[in-house]
Parts: C-alpha cells; sequence; structure tokens
C-alpha cells in the first residue's frame, strides 16, 4: 500500500535510507570493516576486463559504477546500453566478467545481452532487484537488491540499492586483485555505511525542492548538468523529469555544454547543475556560469559550502547534506527524484503510471 503518501512514487523515494541500508547489510561487514560478496566463492581476481550492459536507469547505475570500477580496481570498463550492445560485435575477451543490472532482471534487451555474454565465454554478474527473474537465475554471480518490490513505473530505490551494491562490487574487485589496504577498506566501509543517514539528510530537503518546483514546472525544456560521477547523474534527472511530467529535458556533461548544447541557453531554459562540493567542484562552476554569462536561470543542487561558494546569481538553490564522493551519487540521486515528482504532480500528471511506459520492458 502507499501507506500515508500519495503516490507510490513518493512512498518509494522515502523508503530510500532503509532500503539502502537492507542491501548494504549483505555486502558490508560493519564491524569487521570489511566488504564482503553473497558469493564469497566467486574468485574475482582474475578478472580482467568489466563490460556493463543495461537499460534506462540501470543503465545510468551502470554509467556510475564504471568511474568506481576504474578508480577502486583499475580495469578497464566497457558501458553499453542493452539494444546497442550485440549490435556492435563486442570484443569479450578471456577473464571478462559481464555485468547486467535490472531492478526487474526480464528486461528483454538486457536478458539477451546476458545471453550473448555468456554463449561468449564471459563470466555473468547480475545486480537485480527481483530474486526470482530470468537473470538471477542465469546468473554466475548473483547479487541482489534489497530495494523490495517497486511500483511505480518511475524507478527510485531500486537505482540507490544498485548503486550501493556497486559501490561493494567495486571494492571487492579491488580487494581481490590486491588494490585495496585494509585502511582503505575500512574507509569505503565507513562511508557506504553513512549513506543511509544522508539520504534522511536529503529528504529533509522535500518541502523546498516542492517549493521552487515551480520554476520548473514551467519550462518547456530544461537542461541537467553534472560531471565525474554526477554526469550520470544529470542523464538520471533529464529521464525521470521527462517520463512523469513530460517536459523535455537533457543531461550533458557540464564540460560538454561549450561544444554544442550552449546555444540553447537563454532566459526560458532552467540548468540545473549537481555539483557537490569536491574535486570537481570549481571546474563544473566555472561551466555554470559560462551558462549564467549567456542569461542561463540556472538551479545548484549542491551542500552547504558549494552554495555558498557559488550560489550567488542561480534562480534557485537546493542544499544537500555534505558527504564523502563515494555516496554522493547516492544522495544526490534524491532531489532529483523529488524534483521531478513534484512538478509532476504540479503538472497534474499520472505519476505511478506515466504514459506510454510499463514498468517492465519485455519486447526488444
Ligand atoms: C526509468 C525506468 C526505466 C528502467 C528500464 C530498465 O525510471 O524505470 O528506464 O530503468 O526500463 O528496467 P530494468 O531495471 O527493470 O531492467
Amino acid at each position: 500500500s502507499k501507506g500515508n503518501h500519495r503516490h507510490y512514487m513518493l512512498k518509494e523515494i522515502y523508503e530510500q535510507p532503509i532500503v539502502v541500508a537492507q542491501t548494504l547489510r549483505s555486502y558490508l561487514k560493519r564491524m569487521e570493516g570489511e566488504v564482503s560478496l553473497p558469493i564469497p566463492e566467486f574468485d574475482l581476481s582474475t578478472i580482467r576486463r568489466v563490460t556493463i550492459v543495461a537499460c534506462g536507469t540501470s543503465f545510468y547505475a551502470g554509467m556510475v559504477a564504471k568511474y568506481w570500477f576504474e578508480q577502486f580496481a583499475r580495469v578497464p570498463v566497457d558501458l553499453d546500453v542493452a539494444s546497442e550492445f550485440r549490435y556492435r560485435a563486442p570484443v569479450m575477451e578471456a577473464g571478462g566478467l559481464a555485468l547486467f543490472i535490472s531492478q526487474s532482471g526480464e528486461t528483454a534487451d538486457t536478458l539477451a545481452a546476458l545471453r550473448h555474454a555468456k554463449a561468449e565465454g564471459q563470466k555473468i554478474a547480475v545486480v537485480v532487484n527481483v530474486p526470482t527473474s530470468s537473470m538471477a537465475r542465469e546468473a554466475d554471480l548473483l547479487l541482489p537488491t534489497h530495494a523490495g518490490p517497486e511500483i511505480g513505473v518511475a524507478s527510485t530505490k531500486a537505482f540507490t540499492c544498485q548503486l550501493a551494491v556497486l559501490a561493494a562490487l567495486a571494492a571487492n574487485l579491488a580487494k581481490a586483485k590486491g588494490l585495496l589496504s585494509a585502511e582503505q577498506e575500512r574507509d569505503i566501509v565507513r562511508h557506504l555505511a553513512e549513506a543511509p543517514a544522508a539520504l534522511n539528510g536529503a529528504l529533509a530537503y522535500d518541502e523546498a525542492i516542492q517549493a521552487m518546483s515551480g520554476v520548473i514546472a514551467s519550462a518547456r525544456d530544461v537542461l541537467y548538468l553534472g560531471r565525474g560521477t554526477d554526469y550520470p547523474l544529470a542523464l538520471e534527472g533529464a529521464l525521470k523529469l521527462k517520463e512523469i511530467s513530460y517536459i523535455h529535458a537533457e543531461g550533458y556533461a557540464a564540460g560538454e555544454m561549450k561544444h554544442g548544447p550552449i546555444a540553447l541557453i537563454d532566459e526560458h531554459v532552467p540548468v540545473i547543475v549537481i555539483a557537490p562540493s569536491g574535486p570537481l567542484f570549481d571546474k563544473t562552476v566555472s561551466n555554470m556560469q559560462e551558462v549564467q554569462a549567456r542569461g542561463g536561470k540556472v538551479v545548484l543542487i549542491s551542500d552547504y559550502d558549494g552554495i555558498q561558494a557559488a550560489g550567488e546569481g542561480c534562480i534557485a538553490t537546493i542544499t544537500m547534506p555534505k558527504v564523502h564522493p563515494l555516496i554522493a551519487p547516492l544522495v544526490y540521486a534524491v532531489p532529483v527524484q523529488l524534483l521531478a515528482y513534484h512538478v509532476a504532480v504540479a503538472k497534474g500528471t499520472d505519476v505511478d503510471q506515466p504514459r506510454n511506459l510499463a514498468k517492465s520492458v519485455t519486447v526488444e
């Protein structure tokens, strides 16, 4: 049931602190300060390459994971949307792990890609939310998310749980390859364990987000910008807004703006900039200023320090708790979800059942 919430989507957004904690429990030994996998005997030490394949929001979780696998485990990562994967003759060598990410575990394109990779001799890992699904059954390494049933068509809690599993998998891979000191492992566990409280902190801004959602609800087009792991978040924010509010939205890598999309900027196109303070902050802010110099109306999503440093001149700001960069993608998922939600409610669309969409896409 929806409980006190008006829509399943809102209920599921609010479940995130609990379900992320529930998911992390299978992948972290908090007391020991160690990461772990549900199948400890699966040998990750021989993995030389990772191929990530998924669709939609699950694909964006995979995109975040690419940054993590490269950073922590130093393995090359290929990333494809499932509907393209089989049609571009992907090279899959021995020692490859093919990783499929899916809430439903039934998405036809992703399942077909899985079978193709299996036939090519890849080890198959799946991150799925439905443990009885086809993908779960066909995996060598099953990595369940424990988000519980997701009813809203727009994926929310499944996404943050996928990110939790993928961060833990990246750390496990790094460990298996001998790249993680005990201290680094303890730090990763500590940062991931902070995610549920940080998600609660993000949810506390729900009313503030609702209050500023009018500037987006009246727009025809909206742009989202981010850099590093916030780039997939920009893509996810745009997808969420499109699918439930029917407002045209695009996500771009912040640095890519000046290579074309900046031509779209005028006072009618709100630009949502996702920029937690951290090593990439200054670069993203300079891209934001390029937008402002052309009359663009910016909504900055950052933490208190980031908003102090760069919030002036923005039409609105959304303050997030200050978090470690590892968990920022989980935490910043909340404001983009809530913003899309409140805009859709303001526009009176069917939030839980957006037009033309199905929860599980079982045709290729
Ligand atoms: C967006 C959304 C879709 C799904 C996509 C993949 O909110 O829900 O983009 O993420 O259809 O579905 P799964 O994860 O079930 O493979």
